[in-house]
Order: structure tokens, then C-alpha cells, then sequence
């Protein structure tokens, strides 16, 4: 059945609907009754029994059993250790996935409005083709010499304002950030840092010794290492100064800052997501990250943004969550969006900062930049732009807000109505 109400038999052609049409199929016996096109959760193991399997049509294993779903749970909870959760207590089994919609091996559909890393959504046909001509021709390592991996960098580079010019490559935010706090201690010769309460920055030693949030880890404060100092929150909503008091947050983090440095122990980074991601979407206090900067630089150190989780377009009118505070980092920490699911990160940084990292060694990634990564990264970016994505996050995100603030409106229970874009 098409979206204009119109049926099409089976056999028919149906090349002549238009591109924007959407088309329902349904696979019944000739005898049997003919199902409602939804039906609500708890009839759907009735209407399954009595039409045919529509899994295989969906790419999905054929028939959801549940003693055989059970099975596997128990199975990773075998070989998983206990801390690797999942999202839900009993999760559906999802083996499908198509642009914003996730399918179940029940047969449900959901809209993803959880995942966090796929803005070009599930599946995309660009990133399948792209991904699979390059693996049928080569994968490599960035220590070979192959165009794509130029291309991808200086795209990256081109994103960013100066002097960030200089791109390393790696696999996922845990390990930029950890790469982007070392360029730091690298080219300030110093090690103490300077990082956010309420933060989560990866699971890696570094980005795990700078994550704070009490939610992700209860102990968090009290076993980070001495060289990790934390500034308040500066949660203009659930934080100790809020609405238009959260202006105090600024001048509270320069005097920590300050009081380091006339400790003797002045920091070599300050790092901190660029817009309050991990709590809750919620933007820094206007200014905020200008002060902290400022005070930062003024000692001599380096600023490091996270930009992981809120970068890349996703905030809608910003590409960067730096550009909403008005300021520009020295070192840019990258992941999550760049590959829609494929493990991609990066550092992008200054040449200065980046050369001074020889003095450490030597920096070598077997995966970061191979040519399908380069191949993805490039892909991504030139979806994000064709299908302008980036505006999509303006149009639905306003949407969407506008829609939520007015039943915040109505609804005392809402507290508040935080973020931008999508
Ligand atoms: C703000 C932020 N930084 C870093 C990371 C770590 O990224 P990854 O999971 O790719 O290692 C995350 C992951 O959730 C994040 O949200």
C-alpha cells in the first residue's frame, strides 16, 4: 500500500511512484485475515502468528524466539565483565538499523534518539558503498602513502580556525583526548591539568583520570591522580550557581587556576567539553570559556577542547561547540561523529604544539587514518554537507525544542528545556 492510499498487487510495478513516496508491504496467506498496519506491543505476538515473517524482508533473522534471545543475553553476560552495561534491563535484540530507525528481531521499529555517533543515521548507502570498494582494494596504515589520508586531513584542518592546522589521526575519543592532554604536557613540559566536574572524557588512563562525573563513577573525586585538579560544574541548572548566577562560574575557575600557578604548580592544559554534553546538553555560562582560557594562557598553558561528543554540526548552528563560547582552543579533540559508528578520532592542534611532540617519541596508530578510515571520514563530511545535515539539527532540533518548551510550559514537572540542534 502506498502513502496515498492507493494498493499495489503483488507483481505490480511500483518504479513509476514518486521518490518521496513510501510503500507498506504486507505478506499474508491468501487465507488468512489481514493484519492492522500497527498494532500495539502486546498483540504483536498474535498478529506475528497469523501472517508470514516479515524478518527476512528486513534482513533480520528469521523468527524471534524468545528462549534463543534469552540464551544470548546470558551468553554476554558470560563473557562481558559486569561493568559493560547495557542501555536498557531488557533490551530488545537490534540486528537492523535504517537511517533514524532501529528494528528489533521482535519485529519493533524505535526512532534512535539515543545514539550519538551516527549523524548521517543507520546504514547509509554512501558510507556502505564507499567503505566496501576501499576494503575490496586495500587497507593499509598511515606510514604508506595514499591520497585519501592527505585528503581527509586537510579537510579536517580546512573545518577548523587558525593556527589549528596540524591533524592526528586515531581510533576514538578516549584515545584524542588522551593524545590532546600528552601534545599539552608535551609542549608545556608540565604535567598538572585542569578539568571540569561532572566530565566524562574517555577510558583510557589520561582521559579516565580527567573524567569527574560522579554518575559514570561515584568515587570518581576522590581517586583522581594529583595531577588532576577540578573545577566546579558550572551547571548554570543543577550546579551551586544558577540562571543568571552562573556567571560566578568563570571568575571561581580563574582563581583555581591562579592559585596553582602561585603554588608552583602551574597547569600545562585545562580541558573540558566546549558544551556540557555529558550533563545533559546544558550550554556553559556565556563567556565562560573566554575567562578560563585567558587565565590558562596567562600561565603559560594549554587549552584542550573536547569537542566528542557535541562537535561536528551536531549543535546545528555551530559546527563547533567552541564557536558558541566565541574562543579558539589550541588543542581540538575529535571522535564519535566523524565515522558514523566507524571508529575514527583526532587531534587537530597548532604545528608549534604538534612539533613539540617529537621531543616524546614518536606518534604511530596501526588504524588511525588507514584508507578506509580516511575513506569514511571523507565520506561522512561530504554527506554531512550534500544532505545538509547541519541545517537539519537547526530545522528538527528548533522543532523539537520549540514543541518541548511549550509543554514545559504546561507542565510544571519540567524543569527545563536545555541544548541546541540535535
Ligand atoms: C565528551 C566525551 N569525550 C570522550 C569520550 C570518549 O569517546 P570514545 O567512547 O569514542 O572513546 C566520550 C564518549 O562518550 C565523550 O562523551
Amino acid at each position: 500500500m502506498v502513502s496515498t492510499g492507493a494498493t499495489v498487487q503483488a507483481g505490480e510495478d511500483i518504479a513509476h511512484l514518486g521518490s518521496g513516496a513510501s510503500v507498506h508491504v504486507a505478506l499474508r496467506s491468501a487465507d488468512g485475515p489481514a493484519a492492522p498496519r500497527l498494532v500495539r506491543p502486546e498483540y504483536a505476538a498474535g498478529w506475528l502468528a497469523l501472517t508470514a515473517d516479515p524478518a527476512p524482508l528486513l534482513g533480520l533473522p528469521a523468527g524471534s524466539d524468545r528462549t534463543r534471545e534469552r540464551d544470548l543475553l546470558d551468553r554476554r553476560g558470560a563473557a562481558f565483565a559486569t561493568v559493560q552495561e547495557h542501555y536498557y534491563a531488557n533490551p530488545p535484540r537490534i540486528e537492523r538499523g535504517w537511517r533514524h530507525h532501529l528494528l528489533s528481531t521482535e519485529g519493533r521499529s524505535y526512532l534512535d534518539i539515543v545514539n550519538n555517533v551516527t549523524p548521517l543515521g543507520h546504514a547509509h548507502p554512501r558510507v556502505e558503498e564507499a567503505v566496501s570498494r576501499q576494503l575490496r582494494r586495500l587497507n593499509t596504515n598511515s606510514r604508506f602513502h595514499y591520497a585519501s589520508v592527505v585528503e581527509f586531513t586537510e579537510r579536517l584542518a580546512g573545518l577548523l580556525p587558525d593556527p589549528l592546522d596540524t591533524v592526528f589521526l586515531v581510533n576514538s575519543g578516549s584515545e584524542a583526548v588522551d593524545l590532546g592532554l600528552r601534545l599539552a604536557m608535551g609542549a608545556t613540559g608540565r604535567h598538572d591539568v585542569v578539568a571540569l566536574r561532572e566530565a566524562y572524557h574517555g577510558w583510557t588512563y589520561a582521559s579516565d583520570a580527567v573524567s569527574t562525573s560522579l554518575q559514570d563513577n561515584p568515587n570518581a573525586l576522590a581517586t583522581r591522580p594529583s595531577w588532576v585538579h577540578t573545577v566546579d560544574s558550572p551547571n548554570s541548572y543543577r550546579g551551586r550557581h544558577r540562571g543568571a548566577d552562573a556567571v560566578r562560574y568563570g571568575p571561581e575557575a580563574v582563581a583555581v587556576i591562579d592559585d596553582l600557578a602561585a603554588s608552583d604548580r602551574p597547569a600545562g592544559a585545562f580541558i573540558g567539553e566546549t558544551f556540557y554534553g555529558n550533563a545533559g546538553g546544558v550550554a556553559l555560562p556565556d563567556g565562560y570559556l573566554a575567562e578560563v582560557y585567558a587565565a590558562v594562557r596567562r600561565h603559560g598553558g594549554l587549552t584542550v577542547a573536547d569537542e566528542v561528543q557535541v562537535g561536528y554540526g551536531r549543535l546545528g548552528h555551530w559546527f563547533w561547540g567552541f564557536e558558541q563560547q566565541g574562543v579558539v582552543p589550541d588543542i581540538v579533540c575529535v571522535a564519535k561523529a566523524m565515522g558514523n559508528g566507524h571508529p575514527l578520532g583526532a587531534v587537530i592542534t597548532s604545528k608549534d604544539v604538534a612539533d613539540r611532540y617529537r621531543d616524546q617519541g614518536y606518534f604511530f596508530s596501526s588504524t588511525g587514518g588507514s584508507p578506509v578510515s580516511s575513506v569514511v571520514g571523507l565520506t561522512v563530511l561530504d554527506t554531512l554537507r550534500d544532505e545538509d545535515l547541519q541545517g537539519n539539527a537547526v530545522r528538527v532540533g528548533g522543532r523539537l525544542k520549540r514543541r518541548l518548551e511549550a509543554l514545559a510550559d504546561r507542565y510544571g514537572i519540567i524543569g527545563a528545556v536545555h541544548g541546541t540542534g540535535l
